[in-house]
This record gives C-alpha cells, sequence and structure tokens, in this order.
C-alpha cells in the first residue's frame, strides 16, 4: 500500500474504518497513535500462568520489570510461579510497593471469579496494561466415544478454550478504554486453529474460533488496544 493511502486511512474515524471494513473494501488496519512499549512498570494478567507457556510469558515479563497477576485453577504451581517470578524481580526497583507477582486462584470459565481477579489486579496494580488469555485444556474424551452431557468433556473444552477467552478479552478491553492507555491483548490459540486435527475436532474448534474471535477485532488497533492470537505448534509443556 503507499504511503498517501496509509495517510488517509490512518486519518479516517471509526465508523468509516469499520464499514470499509466491513464491505470488504479492505482488510489492512492502520496503526494507532500510540502503541504500548513494554517497561517496566507495567502490569499483565495471564490466565493459565501456572504451567507450560503462561508461566514462561510470566517468567519472560518478570525480566523486563513488569507486574503480573496468575490466574489459574493450580495454587500450588501458582505460588511456585510466583516465588521464582520474585527472584527475577529483585534486579528492578521500579514501584516496590507493588507485589512483583499476584496469584489468584480462579476458574476462568466463571464470569464472577474472573470479574474479580480483573478488579483485583486493577486495584492492585492500578490498571491493566497487557492481557494474555493462556489457559487451555484438550478433550478429556474422544469425541466419538463421549456419552455424556460434554459438561466435564467437550463443552467445558470450548467453555476454557473459547468462551472465557472472549470473557476475559471483553474485560480486558473494557478495562483498557476506561483507563484510555494503549494496551496489549494476547489469546493463546493454536496451529490447530489454522489447519484440522483430526484427533481432537473440539479443540480444533475452539482454537479456530480464538483465531477468528481475535481477528475480528483488529480495529481495535485504531484505539491503542493491539490484539494478537498466538499459534503455537505442539511443544512440550
Ligand atoms: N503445549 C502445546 O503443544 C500447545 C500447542 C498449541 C497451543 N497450546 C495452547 O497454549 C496454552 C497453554 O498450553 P500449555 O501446553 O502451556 O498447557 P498447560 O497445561 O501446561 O497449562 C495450562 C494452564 O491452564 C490452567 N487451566 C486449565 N483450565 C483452567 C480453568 N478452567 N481456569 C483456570 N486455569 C485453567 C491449568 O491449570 C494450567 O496451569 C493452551 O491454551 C494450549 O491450548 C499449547
Amino acid at each position: 500500500m503507499e504511503s498517501e493511502q496509509l495517510r488517509v486511512l490512518a486519518d479516517m474515524d471509526y465508523e468509516t474504518l469499520a464499514s470499509l471494513y466491513l464491505n470488504n473494501h479492505f482488510i489492512f488496519c492502520p496503526g494507532p497513535s500510540t502503541e504500548l512499549e513494554l517497561k517496566p512498570g507495567l502490569s499483565a494478567l495471564v490466565t493459565g500462568g501456572s504451567s507450560g507457556i503462561g508461566k514462561a510469558l510470566v517468567v519472560a515479563l518478570a525480566q523486563k520489570g513488569i507486574f503480573s497477576t496468575i490466574i489459574d485453577l493450580s495454587e500450588e504451581k501458582g505460588k511456585e510461579v510466583a516465588s521464582l517470578t520474585e527472584t527475577e524481580f529483585l534486579k528492578f526497583s521500579v514501584k516496590p510497593e507493588f507485589p512483583a507477582v499476584l496469584f489468584i486462584k480462579c476458574d476462568v470459565t466463571d464470569t464472577n471469579e474472573i470479574k474479580a481477579a480483573f478488579r483485583k489486579h486493577i486495584d492492585t496494580y492500578g490498571g491493566l496494561d497487557i492481557c494474555i488469555n493462556c489457559a487451555g485444556i484438550g478433550s478429556s474424551i474422544p469425541f466419538d466415544e463421549d456419552r455424556t452431557d460434554g459438561g466435564k468433556s467437550w463443552r467445558l473444552t470450548v467453555n476454557v478454550n473459547l468462551i472465557a477467552v472472549i470473557g476475559c478479552t471483553q474485560i480486558a478491553i473494557q478495562k483498557m478504554q476506561e483507563t484510555r492507555k494503549p494496551g496489549v491483548i494476547i489469546n493463546v490459540a493454536s496451529a490447530s486453529g489454522l489447519y484440522p486435527l483430526y484427533t481432537d475436532p473440539i479443540y480444533s474448534g475452539s482454537k479456530g474460533g480464538v483465531i477468528l474471535f481475535t481477528r475480528s477485532l483488529a480495529l481495535y488497533k485504531h484505539q491503542g488496544i493491539r490484539i494478537n492470537a498466538l499459534c503455537p505448534e505442539v511443544l512440550l509443556s
């Protein structure tokens, strides 16, 4: 795209831009006037932060002096990550009155628990700069063998992997809009959301949903809120 076209798009108001976008005139989204720059003192909320990819992200953020709230069902592992992260934080003298990490035992499928966790994060750190939706599960019973109502199998997978991601993204956007500061939301999807996973169609479907949900939020970039999906291939966690 030519630079003049880019400038014209960047100057458009949100409604014009949205209508052009919805009418499929282009799939390009102009950048925000401001974008979040990673620096010590920011704060992140990470679901599924007790283990695997979420844990690695919490530690990586701490190495940049970024405070985290870990939201997870696993209290034991969450507290281990919290103490690991506290040592990373010792080299930063930024906002020493804030805890390096907050662990909140919480089920991402429980709307009230999730709302309370976001509230606690904001009360503790005074805002929300980064939200990483990483909690995820595979199906516990093969789809074609499942004779249950799905409440503890395929419905749960969809609830954790897709519905909870939608709910947390919505709350994160609202919190970021309230503070009128740039923010970043990362939804951890999967390569299995880009192409079929024949052994777990529910997992694949839920991650595919996360990808198109996230891509459909691209225009929030116009408000300084960058929302992306991550699609890892298989990795040991
Ligand atoms: N490991 C992989 O190969 C791989 C590949 C692609 C995508 N992913 C995705 O990356 C994310 C992290 O995967 P991982 O391999 O690190 O998994 P993991 O099992 O190590 O970590 C997931 C965490 O989510 C938590 N969790 C699960 N259900 C929850 C709930 N209802 N409420 C709160 N917390 C809950 C678990 O307690 C756990 O700590 C998942 O969304 C997964 O689908 C993983």
